[in-house]
């Protein structure tokens, strides 16, 4: 590891995207302190114990653990930072704009911390445009003794996703920084510096891809660098949309998506990811960030139809599993249904707005029981989804026995090699609704029905009950 210019850092707000920044950012040589108004988070981080579930990320917070303060008290944390990062939440209103109380109590904070030099506040939550500027007003509103030059902001937008976090921190295809002062573009290129050269040792457990080089540096005015965070998750959450509506057409005309999906990402220009059909997209960050630049259009009094559609298509793709299952079933009370499947996506626990937990709300409502499983997060979903009714099973096979249907609603990798043959023998009806795509062999005896795919089966099911 090439020795570097190692800055002190500040982290406020340690959730998905704090906690990454936090421990990356030590990883790389330099000195942070993470800064959460929840007393408990903090009593487990210094324990050394993760409040998330995030792959590798254990790992890494051992190996950064010498630079890794945590702490609830700004006052100590603060007045000693050359970069103070605000991660905070910014959980949707009603109206679809995103709540920036956190931010600006965020931002109050700092300034009754700052030490009078020239210190950097970077926004890394996601926020509407024009929030940079206003974070400054507060600043300026709160700070004592304000003087001009004291402090900078600079919009550093996020792009990591949950379970592939760390790889995205330190393999990013892009950091981009938004600033109207080139200090603190400068100061943030210095502390990216290991990141932007790729200087420092790879971790074993996250390894640098073959072929990766390095990050391209976007510099941008502020808002500029505010809309881009918003225009890359709308753009990618329309692009699966756009195969989903593609999907449901493909059925039609008997079509098959993946065959039409592989085909149009061979070109370049569009490109192969983000184009799997399937249940649509959950998460605390599409829906979140989609709604609020609709919004922002609408003050504006500019309306985007492309975004609506987008969204609309991807409420409808919760309907058609459920559809689906009623085409097979018809009516669906006093079935048992096996959800597979429970967190947004696979590789994390995270619970926000996934797909799973509407289905199941669905389910239970036209009197099915139902039966879910999840690798990670079913723990999780105890506590967060204690509103739903259904059983937990501590396997898939657990989760199958007896059913009337199984839904695939996540794709995780031990979802992908099931011995589909054995499980569908203990099942009432053997019926598959894979909205993920996992199965890839039909079993001897069963239907496996897919998103956008003409339904599969080999042999006419035997209902063994
Ligand atoms: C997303 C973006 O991908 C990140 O770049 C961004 O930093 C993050 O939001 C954020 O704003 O914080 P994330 O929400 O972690 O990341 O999850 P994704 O991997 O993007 O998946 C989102 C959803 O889309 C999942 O439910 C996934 O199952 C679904 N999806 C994804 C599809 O239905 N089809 C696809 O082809 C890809």
């Amino acid at each position: 590891m090439k020795p570097i210019q190692s800055l002190n850092v500040a982290v406020v707000g340690t959730g998905y995207v704090g906690l990454g920044t936090a421990v990356m950012l030590a990883y790389l040589g330099h000195h942070v302190t993470g800064i959460d108004v929840d007393q408990n988070k903090i009593d487990m981080l210094t324990r050394g114990e993760l409040p998330i579930y995030e792959p590798g990320l254990d790992q890494l917070l051992v190996d950064s653990r010498d630079r890794l303060t945590w702490t609830t008290d700004y006052a100590g944390a603060i007045p000693e930072a050359d970069v103070i990062f605000i991660c905070v939440g910014t959980p949707p209103l009603p109206s679809g704009q995103p709540d920036l109380r956190y931010v600006a109590k965020a931002a109050q904070s700092v300034a009754e911390n700052l030490n009078g030099k020239l210190q950097v506040v970077v926004n890394k939550s996601t926020v509407p445009v024009g929030t940079g500027d206003w974070v400054a007003r507060i600043i300026e509103e709160h700070a004592v003794d304000s003087h001009a030059n004291r402090y900078v902001v600079v919009s550093n937008p996020e792009f990591l996703r949950e379970g592939t976090a760390l790889h995205d921190s330190l393999y990013p295809d892009r950091i981009v920084l938004g600033s109207e002062d080139p200090r603190g573009t400068a100061r943030l290129s210095e502390l990216y510096a290991p990141l932007l050269e790729q200087s420092f040792d790879a971790p074993a457990y996250v390894p640098r891809p073959s072929g990766y080089t390095r990050p391209e540096l976007v510099t941008t005015g502020l808002s500029s660098a505010e809309m881009i965070k918003y225009a890359a998750n709308a753009f990618l959450a329309l692009k699966i949309s756009f195969a989903n509506e593609i999907a449901g057409l493909c059925e039609r005309v008997d079509a098959d998506i993946q065959e039409v999906t592989r085909g149009i990402g061979c070109d370049s220009r569009i490109g192969p990811r983000f184009l799997a059909a399937g249940a649509g997209w959950g998460g605390s960050c599409f829906g979140k960030d989609t709604s609020a630049l609709i919004s922002t259009g609408e003050e504006y009094g500019y309306s985007m139809p492309i975004l609506r559609a987008a969204v609309e298509i991807n409420q409808r793709q919760r309907h058609l599993v459920i559809s689906k299952l009623q085409q097979h079933l018809h009516r669906l009370k006093g079935k048992r249904i096996a959800v597979l499947g429970m967190a947004f996506k696979p590789n994390t626990d995270d619970l926000r707005d996934a797909p799973a937990h509407d289905c199941i709300e669905r389910l239970t409502q036209l009197g099915a029981t139902v039966c879910a499983h999840d690798p990670i997060a079913m723990e999780r979903a105890r506590r967060e989804w204690s509103h739903l009714s259904y059983t937990e099973a501590e396997s898939v096979e657990a989760a199958v026995r007896g059913a009337d249907a199984v839904l695939v609603m996540t794709e995780w990798d031990e979802y992908r090699n099931l011995d589909w043959d054995r499980l569908m023998r203990g099942m009432r009806r053997p019926l598959i609704i894979d909205a993920r795509g996992v199965v890839r062999d039909v079993p001897e005896f069963g239907e496996v029905e897919q998103i956008g795919r003409k339904p599969r089966a080999k042999r006419t099911a035997e209902v063994t009950a």
